[in-house]
């Protein structure tokens, strides 16, 4: 899985006019290439940097995975009858200007995409990877592609941006092969290749979903594409014998360095780190410079029919 490295100063070189360049950097992402910034283009204030570090240490309770929902400004994972609400309002400010910073990058960055994409959650990930004991499905030390269970893309690509905010540790991730050797290894092995869904089908969700049944039972709210991009999450987390013996590639990020990859179709895992903050961004699938290597124009390619 190819890593291209970008310093600073080829930034500062590049932004804000150099289309080529840009598009040959969007290009690189949509064919699973990891973009990889030593030096983050998207620095912390210090003052928050200290608080975030801070938090563990001095034993609070903000030990969970905290989320942060920009269009809603809303914080969440936080356990308010734990901390005050001093905490809690200032790590709310920090999320807030800490996704807009990425937004504001981005925005220049991706100019190629014209900002066809919907602002999803930022994150802090607190814990130390290593050794977190969880259920199999929500393991992130197995390689899988992303795909959220209640929160269905409907074809939109998952384009994550991330920070490696620890002070000297490294942030240690596995890459698999390319989306299209996966799925041709999963499907029509493991997984059905995916079909539209029957008129029938898609009536009763357009039913749940205008009536808000949707909202009880996350699988109505998924189109064709999204049931499948759920269910190879779940093969892949679930196959031992493909985690065993799948080509793998390690990367290490180290302290201070960012990194974006589409997460939906790059297979990655986390080995170990702790301390990183993440935004999410769901790019619309038109807007890639290469409109073919979005996943849903790959399976629909393989159904012969529209999936979302
Ligand atoms: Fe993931």
């Amino acid at each position: 899985m190819p890593v291209y490295s970008i310093s600073l100063d080829e930034l500062n070189k590049t932004l804000p006019r150099n289309a080529e360049q840009l598009r040959s950097w969007c290009a690189a992402l949509e064919a699973g290439g990891i973009l990889y910034f030593p030096e983050t283009p998207v620095p912390i204030p210090a003052g928050d940097l200290e608080f975030l570090l801070g938090q563990h240490q001095t034993g609070s309770k903000l030990h969970k995975n905290i989320a942060y929902k920009p269009v809603r400004d809303q914080l969440s994972g936080v356990d308010a009858r734990t901390s005050p609400a001093a905490v809690v309002e200032q790590l709310h400010g920090i999320m807030r200007r800490y996704s807009a910073s990425v937004t504001g990058f981005l925005a220049e960055f991706l100019a190629p995409y014209h900002e066809q994409w919907l602002l999803d959650y930022a994150s802090y990930r607190p814990i130390e990877e290593e050794g977190r004991d969880l259920p199999v499905r929500r393991r992130n030390d197995l390689l899988h592609t992303d795909a959220f269970p209640t929160r269905p893309t409907h074809g939109r690509r998952i384009l994550r941006f991330f920070h490696n905010i620890h002070p000297t540790r490294t942030r240690n991730w596995v890459v698999g092969e390319p989306f299209p050797r996966v799925v041709t290894a999963f499907a029509p092995r493991t997984l059905a290749i995916p079909r539209p869904d029957s008129p029938v089908a898609h009536a009763a969700k357009q039913f749940a979903q205008v009536t808000g049944l949707a909202a009880l039972v996350p699988r109505w709210k998924r189109t064709a594409y999204d049931e499948f991009m759920m269910q190879l999450h779940n093969a892949m987390k679930e196959d031992e014998l493909f985690q065993q013996s799948c080509l793998k590639e390690y990367v290490q990020f180290p302290a201070g360095s960012s990194w974006m990859v589409y997460t939906e179709t790059v297979p990655h895992a986390v080995l170990a780190g702790q301390y990183a903050l993440e935004q999410t961004f769901l790019v619309d699938p038109a807007a890639m410079v290469t409109q073919e290597s979005a996943p849903v124009a790959i399976l629909e390619k393989m159904a012969g029919a529209r999936l979302a």
